[in-house]
């Protein structure tokens, strides 16, 4: 349904030339990816490797140089109305849940964002109440969380309204960009287990970004594989152990010791 096609995207760098002016620094090379609905895509690279900046392009805020974004078969960045195309159909759930929730915001109001996305959208007014009770629910938070700030919350409990704020305005799809990396391990488990539960309840498709394998393998029915701006590997999940990917291999010999041990 969302297609990349040979994305090339090059930043200024702020080096400058006293001959040549400002340089360029390429950041993605040619890039092309495919997601499928109802599936979920990972993207896998280490830090600086262009994960973030693919991810800014797939959801409508970056052109890229050359290529072509393409969602139900609507080019995103020919017209504005291919970015609001993309935009009507697509959340974002970020890493940084901190400053992503404003800190001033009730949690109710912070959902709300999402609501009135969904309000525009549908040019009519929503019961917010019930509407943000019934998110909460869905996200298995208690309804009366709905007055508390964010401090009043953990970092697991804020992911989750930052969830219920994505989910707010009926998506079809919701990319998250590291968006569970910054949680404890039993937290991450928990948030994976939800976001498993609400992409089969609301026929989600999504696109997980991370640096982090053991997700991947927990969520993704695909992956791909990103090393300094370019695809060097992308293939189902259950393939993974094929990979010819060097850092892959690397992340992947870090999990083979549990292997033998559960074989043994
Ligand atoms: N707005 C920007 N201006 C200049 N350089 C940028 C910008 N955004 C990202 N970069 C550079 O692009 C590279 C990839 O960054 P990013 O996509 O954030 O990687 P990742 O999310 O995989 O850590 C980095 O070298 C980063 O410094
Ligand atoms: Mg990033």
């Amino acid at each position: 349904m969302l297609e990349l096609k040979n994305i090339n995207v090059s930043f200024r760098s702020e080096r400058q030339d006293k001959i040549f002016g400002h340089t360029r620094q390429q950041v993605l090379f040619d890039v092309s990816l495919a997601v499928k609905e109802g599936t979920c895509l990972g993207i896998l690279g280490e830090s600086g490797s262009g994960k973030s900046t693919m991810g800014r392009v797939l959801c409508g805020l970056l052109k890229p140089d050359s290529g072509e974004a393409v969602l139900d078969g609507v080019s995103v960045y020919a017209s504005r109305a291919g970015r609001r195309n993309l935009q009507n159909k697509l959340s974002i759930v970020f890493q940084d849940y901190t400053t992503s929730a404003n800190p001033r915001f009730r949690i109710r109001d912070i959902i709300g964002e999402g609501l009135t996305v969904q309000e525009r959208r549908e040019g009519k007014k929503l019961d917010r109440k019930a509407e943000t009770s019934r998110l909460l629910e869905l996200v298995g938070l208690p309804a009366d969380f709905a007055d508390r700030f964010p401090h009043e919350l953990s970092g697991g409990q804020l992911q989750r309204v930052c969830i219920a704020r994505a989910v707010a305005c009926k998506p079809e799809i919701i990319l998250f960009d590291e968006a569970i990396s910054s949680l404890d391990a039993h937290t991450q488990v928990q948030v994976m287990d939800l976001l498993r539960e609400l992409k089969d309840r609301l026929g989600l498709t999504y696109i997980f970004i991370t640096h982090d394998l053991t997700s991947i393998t927990y969520l993704c029915d695909d992956v791909l594989f990103l090393y300094q701006g370019r695809v060097t590997e992308n293939l189902p999940v259950e393939r993974i152990r094929e990979t010819k990917d060097e850092y892959a291999r690397k992340l992947l010999g870090s999990i083979v010791v549990f292997d033998t041990e559960e074989s043994a």
